[in-house]
């Protein structure tokens, strides 16, 4: 999965306007709740008269976001910053790494295979010398 950063500044189109705050606060609202569901990261920042933003997640689904954001009439003049792509997190969510069993994780950081290789033994052998309960 292709990973992309992205930020742009832009102009507030609603400044002065007497609804201004309650745009904004719709903005954020639909922004959290469509980049939640989207797995989009990022940062809003509105100043007086400025927006600026940074955005996050699988390359294609950021850049339809900010193809659709570009389309908001709330802002204008938007000079995008920066696109590059982003490296993956280390370690993917995968819950719980279970360290005898091959997990992309595991092979993506061998010092952390080999610690963890250590405290399975580490744990097996703890298990080992637990007393039985006897009945
Ligand atoms: C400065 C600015 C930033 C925005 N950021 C996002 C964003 O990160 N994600 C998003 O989905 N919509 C964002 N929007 C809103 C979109 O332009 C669009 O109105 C919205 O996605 C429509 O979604 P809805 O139909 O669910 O309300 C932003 C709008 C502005 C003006």
């Amino acid at each position: 999965m292709a990973l992309l950063r992205l930020a742009y500044v832009s102009t507030s189109a609603i400044a002065g306007d007497p609804r201004e705050r309650e745009s904004i606060a719709d903005i954020l609202m639909s922004s959290r709740r469509n980049n939640e569901t989207a797995g989009i990261t990022g940062a809003l920042l509105a100043t007086d008269d400025r927006f600026a933003q940074v955005l996050e997640g699988e390359q294609e689904t950021v850049e339809e976001t900010y193809a659709r954001i570009t389309r908001d009439r709330c802002h204008v003049d938007i000079v995008l910053l920066l696109k590059e792509p982003v490296a993956p997190p280390p370690l993917r969510p995968v819950g719980c790494a279970w360290p005898q069993e091959p997990s992309p994780a595991l092979e993506l950081k061998p010092s952390l295979a080999i610690t963890s290789q250590r405290s399975a033994r580490a744990e097996s052998r703890r298990a080992s010398s637990v007393p039985r309960k006897t009945t």
